[in-house]
């Protein structure tokens, strides 16, 4: 419901930037209000095993003001070699629960990581893998402030970085782009 306001409120700002009058809805640099610093993941590998029906995906992810990086992995089924979608999952780790790291404590019942987990609210880092029609895939990274706010990154995989690799029964699915990169996030919350 909040989402409409402020779109109207940004496409007002777009067409009145030749009146210096200051906006609340983007800053000097032309970023949205709404984001926040970037996520920097780091030793990111995602792999079809060989000869496995089994792929996997981790990484760790570092969010601004924080030392400790929250790891992140999940292991998927794949019955030809290739990386497959992989529903939420909770990252566990001192990290993954709680904003600026202190404070909101260890409430995190929802370290299991079944699917349904993306229902449960309060502080906690996840991710979610998705397969594309198209070939690519997304890496999406979601920090739950709390049960009204978080923070969400995208890292968009192009097919050339997640190539097949190897001959016959070898062949297997790997990403072989950055294992370090930074993704922009951004804020939502939900208006009570
Ligand atoms: C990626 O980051 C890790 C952790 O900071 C570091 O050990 C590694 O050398 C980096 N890799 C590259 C290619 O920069
Ligand atoms: C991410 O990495 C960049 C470049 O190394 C650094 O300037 C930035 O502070 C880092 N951000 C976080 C959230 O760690
Ligand atoms: C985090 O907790 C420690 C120990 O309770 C405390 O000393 C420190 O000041 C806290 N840091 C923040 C940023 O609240
Ligand atoms: C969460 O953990 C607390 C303490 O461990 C427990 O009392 C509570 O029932 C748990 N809640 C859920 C939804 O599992
Ligand atoms: C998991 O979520 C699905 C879809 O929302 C729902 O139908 C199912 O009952 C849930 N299972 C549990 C154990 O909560």
């Amino acid at each position: 419901m909040h989402i409409r306001p402020l779109y109207i409120l940004l496409l007002g700002a777009a067409s009145v930037t030749t009146h210096a009058s200051p906006t609340p809805a983007i800053l000097d640099d032309g970023h949205d209000l709404n984001q926040v610093p970037a996520f920097n993941v780091t030793n990111f590998e995602a792999s079809a095993m060989v000869l496995s029906n089994r792929n996997f995906y981790k990484f760790d992810v570092t969010f601004y003001h924080e030392a400790t990086p929250v790891h992140c992995e999940a292991m998927g089924t794949t019955i030809n070699h290739q990386l497959t979608s992989i529903p939420q999952t909770w990252c566990p780790g001192p990290g993954g629960s709680g904003y600026g790291g202190n404070g909101t404590g260890n409430n995190n019942n929802q370290s299991n990581s079944n699917s349904n987990s993306s229902a449960t609210t309060g502080p906690g880092v996840s991710f979610k893998w998705t397969e594309q029609p198209d070939g690519s895939a997304a890496l999406l990274i979601v920090r739950r402030i709390n049960d009204k706010a978080a923070d969400t990154a995208v890292y968009k995989v192009t097919p050339d970085c997640i190539p097949m690799m190897g001959d016959d029964i070898f062949r297997h699915q790997v990403y072989e782009g950055p294992e370090n990169f930074s993704v922009p996030a951004y804020r939502s919350s939900e208006s009570g």
